[in-house]
């Protein structure tokens, strides 16, 4: 018995060693490990043999066996191997795995989120309103009546037919494309009362010729704080304290007088240009500073509008341009890189 079974051992294992194809290595596993095959017939006859043998020759069978079905085994992984590398299907566990993309936030909206908690914590609610707005809040109640110059700077879409839309008396529609977060001065003054202390962030849009540094959609943060005996320090104070927390440094500013026809008086806040460095480049329209924020004191009419009694309140207003903001902090150099969608742009921040 014990030389039969080393004999269908190593026959098997020589006839393996020779297999070419999966087909012959069907047959060989049928040959010795099938129902009838050689193997499992001699293993059948382990019950014949006396007692005392018995421990001994079961233990063998059982080597032979699980040795012949490792062999077969091995040869039959390899063909499977061989098999999917035709087929191109190499597993190579040494390959880097393949990372999957996760999405970011926009420089935009991580500038806004920047923003609005440096504000926060100055005790100013954010709040965003809406985009398509009326005329009333987006010119009327700032103090830009319908015949104003200021309408034309800021030329927008008008909109024909907006369920609730107002004609004016020339038959335009009273609906517009919010031409800047002002809107949302007399909208949070009627919501919330005074004293008041907001930041209104949003998207923006104007009619504008598109270059470097201007676009027909755009963001901005306006900002207002009404209550009694607010001035120009407090407005000086709170905007240093902002520009000092995003850049992480004294940035230079200059106010210069400017105009606009919901403040009096009015500022033009610029900062040093961070791009070139003072120097001079496309985005300062190489004069060294950006025009960062235009501010003011509330123009009375404006808070008459509100329904305010402008002896006991006073307050101040500015307009950050949340886009321009993005380009100072990054370094971007083009206002359409934000909105042109390529990734190899989007993917560096
Ligand atoms: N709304 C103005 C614009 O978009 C910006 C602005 C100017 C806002 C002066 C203000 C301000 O609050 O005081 O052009």
């Amino acid at each position: 018995m014990e030389s039969h079974l080393k004999q269908i051992k190593d026959k098997a294992l020589e006839e393996i060693k020779k297999i070419t194809s999966s087909e012959e290595l069907k047959k060989i596993e049928t040959k010795y490990l099938g129902r009838k095959g050689e193997l499992t017939e001699a293993l059948k006859k382990l019950k014949d043999l006396a007692a005392e043998e018995k421990p001994k020759m079961g233990q063998l069978a059982n080597e032979v066996k699980l040795e012949v079905e490792g062999f077969l085994n091995k040869v039959k992984f390899e063909f499977q191997e061989r098999a999917e590398e035709k087929a191109g299907h190499v597993l190579d566990i040494t390959l880097p795995g393949i990372k999957k993309s996760v999405g970011h936030l926009h420089p935009i909206t991580l500038i806004q989120q920047q923003v609005v908690e440096i504000f926060s914590k100055m005790g100013f609610l954010a709040w965003e309103g809406p985009e398509v707005e009326s005329d009333y809040y987006n010119f009327k109640a700032l103090n830009i009546p319908e015949s104003h110059p200021a309408r034309d700077m800021q030329d927008t879409f008008y909109l024909k037919d907006h369920a609730d839309s107002p004609r004016r008396a020339n038959g335009e529609a009273g609906w517009v494309m919010r031409t800047h977060t002002s809107n949302q001065q007399i909208r949070a003054l009627e919501k919330y009362g005074v004293p008041l202390r907001a930041i209104f962030p949003g998207r923006v849009f104007r009619s504008e010729a598109t270059d470097a540094s201007h676009d027909a959609t755009f963001y901005q943060l306006e900002g207002l704080m009404v209550g009694k005996d607010i001035s120009v320090a407090n407005l000086i104070a709170v905007m240093r304290s902002f520009l000092k927390e995003v850049f992480k440094r004294e940035v230079k500013v200059r106010l210069r007088p400017g105009y606009f026809p919901f403040v009096e008086p009015g500022f033009e806040l610029d900062m040093n240009c961070l791009i070139c460095g003072g120097e001079g480049c496309k985005v300062c329209k190489f004069s060294g500073w950006v025009e960062t924020m235009p501010c003011g004191l509330v123009h009375p009419r404006v808070l008459e509008y509100a329904g305010l009694d402008t002896k006991e309140y006073s307050g101040f207003a500015f307009g950050l341009g949340l886009t321009r903001l993005a380009m100072m902090k990054y370094g971007i150099d083009d206002i359409r890189l934000l909105y042109a969608d390529d990734l190899r742009f989007l993917e560096q921040f």
